[in-house]
């Protein structure tokens, strides 16, 4: 048990797949698992364990944000003993690059927080994604015959943002082709405790023209992504 998590230590796989949304985390565990059992629901962030194909994986939601995602994801690696996790979400598009729909395998992640300089007087602005878990979200995408851009991204603290000016810098200065929110907190805690993390995104918005994907697209758009993370898993 930790402050936000009151799974017991074995509750926990060592395989986290973490959505941000929990409604999307029991969708994602009504879908893929076989066996899941509510293993906690602090704040509501329903957390899932149970099989997928044979191998044991908790679904659990990071809620939006670096705080959040750092909370959760340090509570994960440090008191849960998780090795990997796995993090899918949405994003918006910086690049004429990237259409609504399209997947994202995120390479590096820039960031403005602080939240590894105030955790661990560390201050790096750009995280990495594991090469290890990126070779096997890449090699499944093949499979499964989706196309997926790797790429840099922006983790962000702000959803709105109103600087136009913006996009084109972090695109020019770091290759962000696309920007989400919780990224940098998770990478940084995954080396930090020397575990393993990695990100797979749809693009839902647009940020250069404004076009935002309806919910129904959305939903299967990130199916697809789901898809390719559980499939993963069973390989990792
Ligand atoms: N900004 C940040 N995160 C996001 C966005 C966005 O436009 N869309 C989906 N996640």
């Amino acid at each position: 048990m930790t402050p936000h998590i009151e799974a017991k230590e074995n509750e926990i796989a060592k395989i986290v797949i973490m959505p941000g949304d929990p409604v999307r985390a029991k969708l994602i565990a009504d879908k893929f698992l076989e066996d899941a059992k509510l293993v906690s629901n602090v704040r509501g962030m329903n957390t899932f364990t149970g099989t997928y194909k044979g191998t044991k994986v908790t679904i659990m939601p990071s809620g939006m944000g670096i705080p959040s995602m750092g909370i959760y994801s340090y509570e994960l690696f440090k008191f849960y003993n998780v090795d990997k996790i796995i993090k899918v979400g949405t994003c918006g598009s910086y690049s004429k690059d990237l259409d609504l729909g399209d997947l994202v395998l995120v390479n590096g992640s820039y960031s403005e927080s602080t939240y590894a300089k105030v955790q661990d007087n560390v201050e790096d602005e750009i995280m990495y994604a594991s090469d290890y878990i990126n070779f096997y979200l890449r090699e499944t995408a093949e499979e499964l015959n989706k196309h997926i851009t790797i790429a840099n991204i922006h983790c962000s603290d702000v959803f709105y943002e109103e600087d136009e000016t913006l996009k084109k810098k972090l695109y020019d200065k770091y290759g962000c082709m696309a920007c989400e929110m919780e990224s940098f907190a998770l990478f940084h805690n995954a080396k930090k405790f020397g575990k393993k993390a990695a990100q797979i995104l749809t693009v839902t918005d647009n940020l250069i023209t404004g076009e935002r994907a309806s919910s129904e697209n959305r939903q299967n758009d990130v199916m697809t992504m789901i898809e390719i993370a559980m499939e993963s898993v069973i390989k990792l």
